[in-house]
């Protein structure tokens, strides 16, 4: 057998626990954060089906700075069995990531991740997200205060580089650890201009784990458990964070963590679709709900190959029972936990 071969062996499982700054996370497959979609039942269902960890949608420091109420009531909801749970906060001035991260803290985070990955123009113009691979020692100062403020581990999810042939998100995440004391890096090895196409470059993650002594989360590509497990091999990362390959398959998370071989059943994909239609309305009322949904609904449709018809009446109709109608004459649901 070769080294490689067995450097590959001794290899930890994905079901293998691991930590991150002293928080124990029982195993090595990640909800990554997801802006607009990962609130507490999206991260609470990836819970449920096994995942080790789940990372909250991007929220301002500013709005939970100056406490914007819809912020503090929508965004920072946590489940009490979420727990341990990662907020993802954004932004580019110290001081409010620090008092934002405090926020978070407050509302029962258990780890402060800040995004340097975000590549939408909107985000970037203000300083935050990718855009801070052009300022690493804001950068710096950002994850210090973060860790100041919430008094919790600060992880950081970034980008490679900005654009073709740029390395600086790779460096900056040693600098992050190095001099910012970060308790593990997220990493989508694809520069922000490449937006969420290409092949990530596994192999720079792989380096990136060589050369930092935490924990190194690989992002990008995952859309099947076939397609985590390699990237868990090719770049040789601690964890694997699952993103578009979680839409609509929760079951991802129950394949990866050995709890699930077959695909699921028609009812139980029905019973799944209505478990989020209910926690939608719990956390947002029926009538925001319905419209909140009209992201999630495509997801499920495809995977249970709902006619068109049923699919446009989901995207038109305002009213929530008709949906919950719709959906339940897809196939007999079965009880969910
Ligand atoms: C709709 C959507 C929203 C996202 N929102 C965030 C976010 O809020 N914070 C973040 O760090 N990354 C965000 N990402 C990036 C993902 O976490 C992930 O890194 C990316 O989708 C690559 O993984 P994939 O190719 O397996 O989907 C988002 C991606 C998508 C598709």
């Amino acid at each position: 057998m070769s080294a490689t071969n067995d450097k590959e062996t001794a290899r930890p499982a994905l079901t293998e626990p691991f930590e991150i700054g002293g928080v124990p996370i029982a195993n090595r497959v990640l909800l990554a954060p997801l802006a607009g979609i990962g609130n507490w039942f999206v991260r609470l269902q990836a819970k449920r089906h096994g995942a080790g960890l789940a990372v909250s949608e991007m929220v301002s420091s500013f709005a939970l700075h100056y406490r914007n109420e819809r912020t503090l009531r929508e965004l920072m909801r946590i489940h009490p069995d979420e727990h341990p749970v990662s907020m993802q906060l954004f932004g580019h001035d110290p001081e409010v990531m620090r008092s934002g991260a405090a926020i978070a803290a407050e509302a029962g985070a258990d780890l402060i991740d800040i995004n340097m990955g975000c590549p939408v123009p909107k985000v970037r113009k203000t300083g935050a997200g990718a855009q801070l691979l052009r300022d690493p020692d804001l950068a710096l100062a950002l994850a210090r205060g973060a860790a100041e403020g919430s008094g919790l581990p600060v992880t950081v999810k970034l980008r490679s580089g900005i654009e073709a042939g740029d390395r600086s998100g790779f460096e900056l995440a040693i600098r992050l650890v190095e001099e910012a004391g970060v308790a593990a890096i997220g990493f989508h090895p694809r520069v922000a201009t490449k937006g969420h196409r290409g092949k990530p470059d596994y192999a720079l993650a792989r380096e990136l784990v060589e050369r930092i002594g935490v924990p190194v989360i690989v992002s990008g590509g995952l859309s099947s458990a076939e397609a985590a497990r390699r990237a868990y091999e090719e770049s040789g990362a601690d964890a694997v964070m699952i993103a578009r390959g979680s839409f609509g398959n929760p079951w991802v998370f129950e394949e990866l963590t050995g709890r699930r071989t077959e695909p699921p059943s028609r009812e139980e994909m029905v019973a799944e679709w209505l478990w989020v239609t209910d926690r939608a309305e719990e956390h947002l009322g029926a009538e925001r709900a319905q419209r909140y949904l009209r992201k999630f609904h495509p997801w499920y449709v495809e995977r249970l190959e709902a006619p068109k018809e049923v699919a446009d009446e989901l995207q038109r109709s305002a009213d929530l029972a008709r949906a919950r109608e719709l959906i339940a004459a897809l196939g007999s649901p079965v009880q969910v936990a």
